[in-house]
């Protein structure tokens, strides 16, 4: 690893899947090599299945549990020092189920990744499948971009499209997205951490990157 390393820290509430497709990316594709360190998980809810999967990578996990926190503001302060602890280049919002304080996002402008089950600028918020199903689109997927004190609706990095077939359940859908998340996100993250993807002003500049990464149609 170079003198130079470059940290994540990702957030977590739950499930820990997409923790997980960035975890095994960086364990299968050598990024500690190339300078790149998951160094930390940090979970709202002391539940959530992703600190096992920390574990089971040898990442050092910790619970910030929000119900403990009288205030939004007194949250993010301990949630704060939690990341500063590590320095980190890049914090990923890995299925992170709290809705942040401009304040916050603020902080990390540029630094702050999220990763949402829709085609932003459609289907912000919760029960993006159901609605999406409701709504009667042909075509789903999801979305991992930079944060803003917009609830999902900062600057996209990049997108992977699915189609919606007549008898898909909510759960068949959410599946389908899902797979694409866990190639989009790790990705994504490799891309920032490279430097070939950053924010400038409102916008996101990628550089060495072919336009037909940034946007992925499955089937
Ligand atoms: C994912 O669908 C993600 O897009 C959304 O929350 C879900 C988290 O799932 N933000 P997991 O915890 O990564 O399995």
């Amino acid at each position: 690893m170079t003198s130079e390393c470059k940290s994540i820290v990702c957030l977590i509430s739950g499930r820990g899947s997409n923790l997980e497709a960035i975890l095994r990316a960086a364990r299968d594709q050598g990024w500690h090599a190339d300078g790149i360190q998951a160094a930390a998980v940090v979970s709202n809810r002391r539940e959530a299945r992703g600190l096992e999967i920390a574990r089971a990578y040898g990442v050092p996990a910790s619970v910030v549990p929000h119900a403990q926190f009288d205030t939004r503001e007194s949250f993010e302060a301990a949630l704060s020092e939690a990341i500063d602890a590590h320095q980190p280049a890049l914090i990923v919002l890995a299925g992170f189920m709290r809705v942040l304080t401009a304040g916050f996002v603020a902080r990390y402008r540029g630094r702050l990744l999220n990763i949402h089950p829709s085609l932003l600028p459609a289907f912000p918020g919760l029960d993006t499948h159901r609605r999406a199903l409701a709504a009667g689109v042909r075509l789903h997927g999801a979305t991992v971009h930079f944060v803003s004190d917009q609830l999902d609706g900062g600057p996209i990095v990049a997108q992977a499209a699915v189609p919606v077939w007549p008898d898909d359940s909510e759960d068949v859908l959410a599946a389908r997205v899902l797979e694409q998340e866990h190639l989009l996100l790790p990705r994504c993250v490799r891309w920032i951490l490279e430097g070939r993807v950053r924010l400038q002003g409102d916008r996101v500049v990628a550089e060495g990157i072919a336009p037909q990464d940034l946007l992925v149609f499955a089937r």
